[in-house]
Parts: C-alpha cells; structure tokens; sequence
C-alpha cells in the first residue's frame, strides 16, 4: 500500500493538541441495537419530496434521549431516490428558529438550486428547488450548508443520502436492494454528556476539527444488520465533521470498491482498507456467501498503524491500554432467508474519458491557510474565520474565482499545514495527483472530494457544465466543517 494513511495531524503545539483527538473512544456495553435504515422517498416521478427541517429526540444509546435535529424525521433525513434524466423537486420548511441552509454534495446543478450559504432558509420558511439530474448514477448527500453554523446543524442531525440511478447502472448485476443487499451506512461521530446530550463548539474545536468519541453508523452505536448470504454493496458516507477514518472488517476480508463520490469505477478495485475523508462517499461490495459474520470496523487515524493492518492495529491498541476490542461500527449477521445476490461482480462497470492535455485550457492554485489571521478568543477559544484559502477567509459578499463554462482546468490544492479534505460545489473531477503521488486506483473515478497536505500539491482537473451567478455562486472548501466555518472556504461562478 503506498500512500500514507497515518500522515496527518495539525502538530500545533502547545493546549490546542490536547483535545477531543486524545480522548479514549467510547462504545455501548448494553445488547446491538439493529442498523436504522432511513426511508427511502421516491423522488423519481417528479412528485415534491417534503423535507420538514425539525427538532426531535433520537436514542442513540437505548433508553437515552437526545435532543436533536432532522429532515421530517429525529435524526438525519430519509434516502432519497432519483434518476438521470428525470426532475428532482424537492420542498424544505424550516420550522426551526434559526435559518438553515440545505445543499446538494456532489449534484451537478446550476449554482441557483445548489442550496449554499446564500440560500438560507429562514425560520418559518419554505424552498422549493427543482433540479434536472443530468449526472450518472451516484451516491450523493445533502446536508446543513448554513453560514457560520454548518458544523453544528450537521452534528445535530442536518445530514441525508441522495442516491442517483441511471439505466447503465441498472443494467449490471449489482446488489440494489435498498435495505436488504443495498445498505446505506453514514459514519459520524459524536461525544455526549452525562444526560445523553450531544456536545459541541466551534469555539473550543480542536485545530483538527470537533472529533467525537463515539463512532456511530446511521445514528446507532455499533448496529447489527442481517443481509443476504450473497454480495452486499454498502453505500458508505462519511458524513463526520472532522475525523478521517480508516476503514476495513475485522476478519481482514477483501472488498471490492466499485463506486467513488461521483459515480461507478472503471472496474472494482480490490482492497482490505481505505481511508475515507469527511465528506467522501465510497461503493463497496463484500462477499457474505460464506455465511459467517462481518464486523466493519472504522478506525481513527491515530489508531491506525499501517504496518500491522487493520487488524492488528486494532489488536495493539487495545492490548496497550489493556481494554477490550471493540466492537465492529456495524456487524453483518447473514440470514438464508433473503435474496441473495450471488452473480458475479463485473469485471467492467463504467467508461470514464479523461481530458486530453491539449484541452486543458484553465489552471488555478488554492493554499489552504491554518490560523492566517482574525482572532483568538480572551480564553483562547477561536473567535471569527482565522482559516483561509489564498489568504481570504469566507466573505459572502466577495466573488474568488470567476471560472468559464464548459471548459477543463487543473486546480493545485495545498496547505500550509496538516491534511484537509478539499470540496468543490456543482461538478464531479477527476484526480491526477494526490500529495504529490499518482492517485491509486481506488480514486480514480469521479470525485468531488480531495485529500492534501502541507507536503505537496493535489492536483485534480475540473470542468464546470452549469452556470453560478454572482447572487448564487457555488463554493470549494474544506470538509472539515470546522475548517469552513472558520473561514476555509471561497466562492465563484461559472458563466
Ligand atoms: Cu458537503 Cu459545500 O459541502
Ligand atoms: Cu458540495
Ligand atoms: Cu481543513
């Protein structure tokens, strides 16, 4: 394996290390709960999917209530089904006392329907967006984009999946059960009080972001799902605020990757661990034919040690603080009794045509800036947008960029200081280069996510095919949503 997984690490010294990073992870001594699988919303036939931004309460240690935040549901939102070729139209109420933004990751819409932080919803108020899906099949996201609040709204519960089909894609023998051999998983995690309420501040974040203690997979800690004795495709999102997570079953199987952010690989990519960035979306197939149990298992990076594997990591560590292992994030339990998939996976699932060099006309470099400026609180808590790109922090009234429609650019994306997942609003590109190596295989299919660091440049290439005014611009950011909300981020248009 020849890139670096255990890279990062914003080594800033002093208090600021010594943060929600170093905290032990904590999980659930009481009996699995089952993997909450959200609703399924047909969104195909053009029928408005209704989607009330609402306060509620959601267990996610049984008998526990925490007050939280949703989509026409207590936590999260449902899945939300729709197609290439067909008009998604979709109708948020914000019924909640302070305005919310909702954006669509990784929908290629004009910058009018994108849903960033121009388009709050204020309290009481409706928005009804109509989007014609142009893009092939993917898993995408929507979730809170509101200024200044979006790493708060997310942690609450402002997160749902968006999953495109197309007839391509419906053509090959894939899982796509929905619930049953298709299971969404959305990793985040979070850290509770003593009375089950969910902790958070961007004013005493870490430098890394706001790093919970407590992974959770669609809202339950360390869940059970029962699947098919047949290939299983889980449609993982990270949907963290800040963790990176290395990602793999405790038993060391291989699985096959066969989708990126954007879409399907040119073919499935064989692996037993990946590293998956806030904001990343990866397709995976895993075997359950042999009948025995598989433990997903996300680990945080500072857990992970990749001369000894998943596995072994997981064994170290654990031995070393002298606990117990813990459980998998979410443990697959076979049952006979359903369908099972068991066709073989395609040696091919999509085309994808790079750009040749010629047609690369545009190129752009962005510097992402740790701590450039603005203020520290009196008690050190971090005060305004002190985090930049190219020496700006967000201004929702300044325009960075100004990108022409339709054509290819090479952006270079780098920091000054640790590794951040890099985000760009209304496209799907292509990686050419990741911290200075070729991408692997496994990222080479459609993105919207980059990771880079301080040691060299990513470089991915780019071609906008809908317009973004200057009164809806479309942004790129960093995913850490600590790192937007002070200040990582910027805005264009495409015209
Ligand atoms: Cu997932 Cu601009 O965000
Ligand atoms: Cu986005
Ligand atoms: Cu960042």
């Amino acid at each position: 394996m020849s890139w670096k997984f255990s890279r990062r690490r914003f080594l800033a010294g002093g208090a600021a290390f010594i943060g929600a990073g170093c905290l032990p992870r904590s999980w659930s001594k009481t009996a699995p709960s089952r993997l909450p699988i959200p609703p399924l919303v047909d969104g195909r036939q053009g029928k408005p999917v209704e989607l009330q931004i609402r306060s509620g309460t959601w267990s996610f240690r049984p008998g526990v209530k925490t007050p939280t935040l949703g989509f026409s549901q207590d936590y999260l939102g449902p899945t939300i089904r729709t197609r290439q070729g067909s008009e998604l139209n979709l109708h948020y109420r914000n019924t909640l006392t302070e305005s919310v933004a909702v954006h669509g990751h990784g929908l290629h819409v004009p910058g009018e329907v994108d849903g960033g932080p121009q388009r709050a919803i204020a309290p009481g108020a409706d928005w009804q967006p109509s989007l014609s899906i142009v893009q092939p099949a993917a898993t995408c996201w929507y979730h809170s984009h509101t200024h200044g609040k979006t790493g708060e709204q997310v942690y609450r519960g402002l997160a749902g999946l968006i999953l495109i089909e197309d007839e391509e894609a419906d053509s090959l023998p894939l899982p796509h059960q929905y619930g049953i051999d298709d299971l969404p998983v959305i990793i985040q995690d979070r850290t509770f009080d003593a009375q089950g309420r969910l902790v958070y501040s961007l004013y005493d974040a870490h430098e890394d972001g706001w790093l919970g203690d407590t992974v959770i997979i669609n809202g339950a800690i360390a869940p059970v799902a029962s699947v098919p004795a047949g290939k299983v495709r889980l449609r993982l999102l990270n949907g963290a605020n800040a963790r990176f997570y290395i990602v793999g079953f405790a038993d060391n199987r291989t699985f096959y990757k066969i989708a990126t952010d954007g879409g399907l690989l040119e073919a499935p990519v064989p692996l037993t661990t990946m590293e998956m960035s806030p904001g990343e979306r990866c397709e995976i197939v895993v075997d359950m034919a042999d009948g025995k149990p598989a433990g997903l298992q996300t680990l945080f990076e500072d857990e992970f040690d990749e001369e000894e594997g998943l596995v072994g990591s997981l064994l170290a560590l654990f031995d070393r603080s002298g606990r117990e292992l813990p459980p998998p994030s979410l443990t697959l339990i076979v049952d006979k009794t359903l369908p099972a998939h068991t066709a073989p996976l395609p040696e091919q699932l999509a085309t994808i045509v790079r750009p040749q060099p010629r047609e690369i006309v545009g190129s752009r470099d962005f510097m992402l800036n740790m701590e450039d400026g603005g203020g520290m609180g009196n008690d050190g808590g971090h005060a305004g947008t002190d985090m930049t790109i190219n020496g700006a922090a967000m201004d929702m009234n300044v325009i960075n960029e100004r990108v022409q429609l339709g054509v290819w650019e090479r952006w270079r994306i780098r920091s000054n200081q640790g590794a951040h997942p890099f985000h760009v609003h209304g496209c799907s590109f292509l990686i050419e280069r990741m911290e200075g190596s070729a991408a692997p295989p496994e990222q080479r299919g459609w993105k919207d996510m980059v990771v880079l660091d301080d040691d060299d440049w990513s470089e991915i290439v780019v071609r906008f095919d809908h317009p973004a005014t200057e009164r809806y611009p479309y942004m790129y950011h960093c995913h850490i949503l600590e790192h937007e909300d002070r200040g990582m981020m910027g805005q264009f248009t495409v015209g």
